[in-house]
């Protein structure tokens, strides 16, 4: 008889390490969620992780490196707009998409010829990196189409006996998710706003395009392979409302995600991101705040959108996948 797997949280980056290089899954934080780290060149681990979070392999995996000496281990060339972003946001909260070595497993870059590169800038990644000597691939820690783990215990609330462990460092300053930027177009592209707002990539780069989800198209395939229908998505139905609609609790049990110093009445649950509305309390705050009110048995969740500015619009970005196809459904009626 097997016995489940008890995930156990770990503070040690050495013990971390000693897992990832026998083939265990390990969940580490950075600055932006939690990762499920895998060892990135160990094809069975990088499946386990896939395994683990009943992920589509159509999806590829995020390869993490201490330092940017080691990126010929994993990259083929380095365009120089990909190097003027390194220079300017490595280590940091953003990834960029390089043409990928053939030593990169297939599976971890979804059969692409390019692999997506991030730098992270947290002492305990940092540590653990360098203590297992080798890139990893580490996805956000949750199971697949779920909320994003910004704490070991989010981790575990998703994860517990399916992975071996947890390296507690704490809750993730940033709290959203690297912006992924492929270079290899002339103009660069984002195909996933976060950490790093856009404004400041263009200040480096000048003018990007960034792609948008095609409601037409299959979740495979659109522009991008992480542009999913339904994503960060709580159980509670999620519904948006512009910055500066009053919110109404429509059900017996609604919960309010917002920010700023109104405090409406009616509601039976409200999570405040940011009194001042500052965005990046709003961001680091956020996926906790919307676990938290999914945790509460609401019939639903109302969501005040955020300025369309700076890590707004990254915020913006993952209200309306959360909503999902909620939001595609009104909009094909034109409502
Ligand atoms: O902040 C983050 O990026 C976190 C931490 C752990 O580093 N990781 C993360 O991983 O959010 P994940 O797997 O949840 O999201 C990775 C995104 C997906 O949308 C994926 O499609 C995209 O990056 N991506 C990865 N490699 C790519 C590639 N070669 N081409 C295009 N998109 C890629
Ligand atoms: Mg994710």
């Amino acid at each position: 008889m097997t016995h489940p797997l008890h995930t156990r949280i770990i503070h040690d980056p050495d013990e971390a390490a000693r897992l990832l290089t026998a083939g265990k899954l390990v969940a580490f934080p950075t600055e932006t969620v939690y990762g499920l780290g895998a060892v990135a060149l160990n094809a069975d681990a990088v499946a386990a992780v896939f395994a683990a979070k009943q992920r589509p392999q159509f999806d590829p995996l995020i390869v993490h490196l201490s330092d940017t000496s080691r990126l010929p281990e994993v990259v083929d060339s380095v365009p120089e707009t990909a190097r003027r972003l390194a220079d300017a946001f490595w280590p940091g909260p953003l990834t960029i998409v390089l043409p990928r070595s053939p030593r990169v497993p297939e599976l971890v870059t979804a059969g692409r010829s390019t692999v997506g590169i991030r730098i992270p800038d947290h002492p305990a990644a940092l540590a653990l990196l360098r203590a297992v000597d080798r890139p990893l691939a580490a996805p956000s820690a949750n199971p697949f189409g779920g909320v994003s783990p910004t704490t070991a215990w989010h981790v575990l609330h998703g994860l517990n006996g399916r992975i071996h462990a947890v390296l507690d460092g704490g809750p993730c300053r940033v709290g959203l998710e690297s912006t992924v930027v492929s270079v290899a177009e002339s103009e660069p592209v984002i195909l996933r706003m976060g950490g790093i707002p856009v404004e400041e990539i263009e200040q480096v780069t000048g003018k990007v395009r960034i792609a948008r989800r095609n409601p037409d198209l299959e979740d495979g395939a659109q522009p991008a392979p992480g542009m999913l229908s339904r994503h960060y998505a709580p159980r509670t139905p999620l519904f948006v409302i512009e910055p500066d609609a009053s919110p109404v609790a429509t059900q017996p049990r609604t919960g309010l995600l917002t920010w700023g110093s109104s405090q409406p009445a009616g509601f039976a649950a409200v999570e405040c991101l940011s009194v001042t509305g500052d965005l990046r309390e709003c961001a680091a705050n956020f996926f906790a705040a919307l676990r938290s009110l999914d945790s509460r048995n609401l019939d639903a969740i109302i969501a005040r959108r955020f300025p369309e500015i700076n890590l707004g619009r990254a915020l913006n970005d993952r209200l309306s996948r959360a909503a999902g196809w909620r939001l595609e459904t009104m909009e094909s009626r034109g409502l």
